[in-house]
């Protein structure tokens, strides 16, 4: 099957092109259905159930194990249940229950269960199973006594987030595809947990969406393609949609975010998508994302190597798109912009070089030491636009760059802030999602290190704090705004599978916004 590509160097064209994605099949919602019967006589082809320590056999399972033969009991006795967090045991051949088959999952002791291992534990589960197609899997919710600090609707929304993300993988193109959509997902349960799914469905959905954009290659994945999407969720989703081109951008002097764009075939977007939510109040929070969609390091050419997953550089735009979809889904009561500043930073002989000023939207000049740091000239400009928009609080995020993954390694993004209140949010809300996250400082000392010789700024600070120097860069664009900066060059992007993850885009980033919506600390 040949692959139609359809972006053109050519504005008008584009516009008019009204397609998105070669190959994006319409997909359908997961098929989550609630079932009311007892565990043991559900029927269908994988039947999971949560295993805790202490006490090994509680009372939910008392008719699994009874009708099972004593099944559990054995289990417990020869020490193989899977009672640690995120150990699995597939049984096969079971008799005596609707299932003939049982995942047994470990969450570990109730009162160390944390919304991360319980999200681990259950998204490993899930993608155990989804390398078969057409299962219909079913999922017995535990007692609260189970769950420590987590309710069993809390379980309940975890079990389906992770059957939408476990059954998705990155194998967009591969003609026999590695993971599968289940048919029917059954949560087993005599509660009313309609709420608890649907959140769970939403977050789902939208970590995935996040996903497949960074999953899918630069050749698809382009400004412009990007804008086209935005503009179709935008209408999916009731958000207002705005898209900058070119002109546009011009005249709102973005020219800073513009010279990384000189380069490509393709011409430079801002997206601004806004949700109110919050009605009668005009204060949002300005969630700001970097959008290279791909970085080949311009004239100062990235290697192989380090180029080789640079699709991933749009993550942090990714992320703020799938995060107002889920925040619009789920009608939060708050006001939110999402910005998407989408670029691809290329070269060619128009690719803008070594040593030029660049003036920026605030009026700063920037002195180009580096083209391949590309991001912070992206996110001056498209931060600069924020706070003139009004924006009360801003966090952006950004595969900013690699000094911040030989910091904090590649499963934790860096925090940078200029107000501890808002930064202390966000790291909340990024504990209570369990996203890791980690402070770095911005003191004024680093200034030095970014001052220019010929203009206000240099791009790069030098071989030292690079993580720090590029945050400090963005600090002269906010405008004193409260604001934090996420550097997720490290998680957003995986070179290697996990039990609980697949390898690639992971949609790190979703979740933490998702709940920094919801904790209403984003306020009217
Ligand atoms: N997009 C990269 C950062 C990156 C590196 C993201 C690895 C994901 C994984 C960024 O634009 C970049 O190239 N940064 C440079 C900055 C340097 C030139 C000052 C870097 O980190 O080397
Ligand atoms: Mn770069
Ligand atoms: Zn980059």
């Amino acid at each position: 099957m040949s692959r139609q590509l359809f972006w053109s160097s050519r504005d008008d064209q584009m516009n008019a092109s009204g397609l998105f994605f070669a190959n994006r099949k319409l997909k359908l919602p997961m098929n989550v259905k609630v079932s009311s019967a007892p565990a043991a006589n559900w029927m269908g082809h994988w039947l999971i159930v949560p295993i805790s320590e202490n006490p090994l056999l509680n009372s939910h399972l008392e008719a699994l194990d009874q009708e099972s033969g004593g099944l559990l009991t054995r289990l417990r006795e020869s020490g193989d249940l899977p009672t640690k967090a995120g150990s699995l045991l597939h049984v096969k051949g079971v008799t005596g229950l609707g299932a003939s088959r049982l995942l047994l999952v470990g969450l570990g002791a109730p009162d160390v269960l944390s919304t991360q291992s319980l999200d681990r534990a259950l998204t490993a589960a899930f993608r155990s199973l989804t390398d078969k197609p057409n299962l219909d899997v079913g999922v017995v919710v535990p007692p609260a006594a189970m769950l420590g600090s987590k309710t069993p609707l809390e379980f309940v929304s975890a079990a389906v987030t992770a059957a939408n993300v476990g059954s998705v993988g990155q194998d967009l193109y591969r003609t026999e595809r590695a993971r599968h959509p289940l048919a029917s997902l059954h949560i087993i349960s005599t509660e009313n947990i309609a709420s608890a799914i649907e959140r769970g469905t939403i977050l789902g959905e939208a970590i995935n969406l996040t996903r497949e954009l960074v999953n899918r290659p630069a050749q698809e994945v382009n400004p412009v393609t990007v804008a086209d999407r935005c503009s179709a969720l935008a209408v999916e989703y009731g958000l207002t949609c705005e898209i900058f081109d070119v002109p546009r951008l011009e005249a709102e002097r973005m020219h800073s975010m513009l010279a990384v764009a000189k380069g490509s075939a393709v011409p430079a977007r801002m997206v601004k998508l806004d949700y109110r939510g919050a009605k009668g109040s005009s204060s949002h929070v300005a969630l700001v994302g970097k959008g290279v969609t791909f970085d080949s390091g311009g004239l100062s050419l990235k290697p192989t190597d380090g180029m080789l997953t640079m699709k991933c550089d749009m993550a942090g735009a990714a992320t703020v798109l799938g995060a107002i979809v889920a925040i619009a889904r789920l009608e939060l009561p708050v006001n939110v912009t999402a910005y998407l500043g989408l670029v691809e930073n290329m070269v060619s002989g128009t690719s803008y070089k070594l040593g030029d000023i660049l003036t920026a939207r605030n009026g700063v000049t920037i002195e180009v030491l580096n083209t391949d740091a590309e991001g912070r000239l992206v996110l001056a400009d498209v931060l600069c636009y924020a706070v003139d928009q009004g924006a009360e609080k801003i966090v952006d995020l950004a595969t900013l760059t690699g000094a911040c993954v030989v910091a904090l390694g590649e499963e934790v993004a860096g925090v940078f802030s200029n107000h501890d209140d808002w930064s202390g949010q966000v790291i909340s809300a990024a504990k209570a999602v369990g996203e890791d996250m980690w402070p770095l400082p911005i003191w004024d000392l680093y200034d030095d290190l970014i001052k220019g010789d010929v203009g206000d700024i240099k791009n790069t600070g030098g071989r030292w704090g690079g993580a720090i120097t590029a945050a400090k860069f963005l600090q002269r664009f906010v405008g004193g705004k409260p604001w934090v900066h996420l550097d997720i060059a490290g998680p957003a992007f995986q070179s290697s599978a996990k039990a609980w993850r697949e390898a690639g885009a992971t949609g790190y980033g979703v979740r933490t916004l998702v709940q920094l919506a919801e904790s209403s600390v984003i306020d009217r």
